[in-house]
């Protein structure tokens, strides 16, 4: 199926070295069948982040989110342990909670059926006479999950390899931020009617700052300086050196003078896409819905230690202003890009070797869909 969309040919331009490697075709992003293939091939197999630990801090505190088409919740159970459950009903397929919140029983508006907040089935009203109907065995499905620096991370794929280990480069880049001390301050909500690849990929390049971000990236970020390290992992980093290495910046415990001017742009592939600058973590949450469509929810993060800080609401707020004012012109540019690429003319274009993090996730990417 996939050779429809993805010719031999357009695979091949993608497999090239960099320096003459193509975009993927247009119909990578827009065609609704090769969406379908997409989701099951890569975003069903892959390691998503559906949340942050300190999002559910307390007993029963839940939030749900969609894994792949699964409607699914976190939810911190009695016992302390954060687990993702699917919001599926086991009787009637009901969605049994929306949203968040904090409950000791999560019971389905349809029947009343109650599980717990580690998804035992704990009540199921009028079932006498049912013969072999067995509580134990209609919990909520818990799906798979793994913690990696305060980040819940879920697949729907029983089989794939354990997800800390593949991204052991990219814990290593980041080991003295202490990722894991931060909290979700502020998150900005955004819908978005593209691929969630026109966002990925805009976030990891800055070659766009001469020209999008010309007058508020590029002066502080050269796109000439920026760097993406090699690496046969499935990751990316980009790397935007400052151009400011002389105005003294206030010390932060364990981080390097680099690593408190410099701009990282990160993705474990396909969508755990953090912006990191000293004790400022931008975490851009992509929640692909169609071909077409995303959620995109940017949670504005901080180590616990900055509340304390008499200034830290002025702080956020001028991360907000900041975060919005970029992500405006990366909507100007998406928007531009998504009309070009559902044009009948549109054919897959060079990249520049700026573009080094497109290049990694599209043979990232061609390997999921075996193409
Ligand atoms: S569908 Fe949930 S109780 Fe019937
Ligand atoms: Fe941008």
């Amino acid at each position: 199926m996939t050779q429809d969309f993805l010719s031999p040919s357009a695979a091949a331009a993608c497999r090239r070295p960099l320096a003459e490697a193509y975009t993927l075709p247009p119909a990578a992003y827009t065609d609704a069948g090769l969406w379908h293939v997409e989701k099951s091939r890569v975003l069903a197999r892959s390691w998503l982040p559906l949340a942050r630990v300190d999002q559910v801090p307390g007993a029963g505190d839940y939030l749900s989110a969609d894994l792949g088409g699964e409607p699914v919740m976190v939810v911190r159970g009695e016992d302390g342990a954060v687990r993702v459950l699917s919001r599926v009903c086991r009787h009637r397929a009901a969605l049994v909670a929306e949203g968040q919140g904090c409950r000791k029983l999560f019971t389905c508006p349809y029947h009343a059926w109650s599980y717990d907040a580690a998804g035992n089935l704990v009540r199921a009203p009028l079932m006498e006479g049912a013969e072999g109907f067995d509580p134990a065995t209609l919990g909520l499905h818990e799906i798979r999950s793994e913690i990696w620096e305060g980040f819940v991370m879920a697949t729907l794929d029983d089989d794939a390899p354990a997800f800390a280990p593949q991204i052991s480069g990219f814990a290593d880049y980041f080991a003295n931020y202490d990722l894991g001390s931060f909290f979700v301050a502020r998150t900005l909500d955004y819908s978005h009617g593209w691929n969630w690849k026109v966002l990925a990929e805009n976030f990891m390049e800055a070659y766009h700052h001469i020209a999008a971000h010309s007058k508020t990236l590029e002066p502080g970020y050269h796109a000439r300086d920026s760097q993406v390290p090699d690496t046969d992992q499935p990751w990316s980093i980009l790397h935007m050196p400052a151009a400011d290495r002389d105005t003294p910046q206030p010390p932060v415990p364990g981080l390097e003078d680099w690593q408190l001017r410099d701009l990282i742009a990160a993705n474990a592939f396909p969508g755990l896409l953090l912006a990191v600058q000293g004790p400022f973590m931008a975490w851009y949450q992509m929640t692909p819905l169609a071909a077409d469509r995303l959620d995109l929810k940017i949670h504005l993060c901080f180590p616990d230690w900055m509340l304390a800080m008499d200034d830290f609401a002025a702080i956020l707020d001028g991360a907000e202003a900041s975060i919005r004012g970029v992500h405006a012109e990366d909507i100007a540019a998406n928007d531009l890009v998504w009309a070009g690429l559902n044009a009948p003319l549109t054919r897959a274009g060079p990249l520049s070797p700026l573009e080094k993090s497109i290049w990694q996730m599209n043979q990232w990417w061609l390997d999921q869909m075996g193409a």
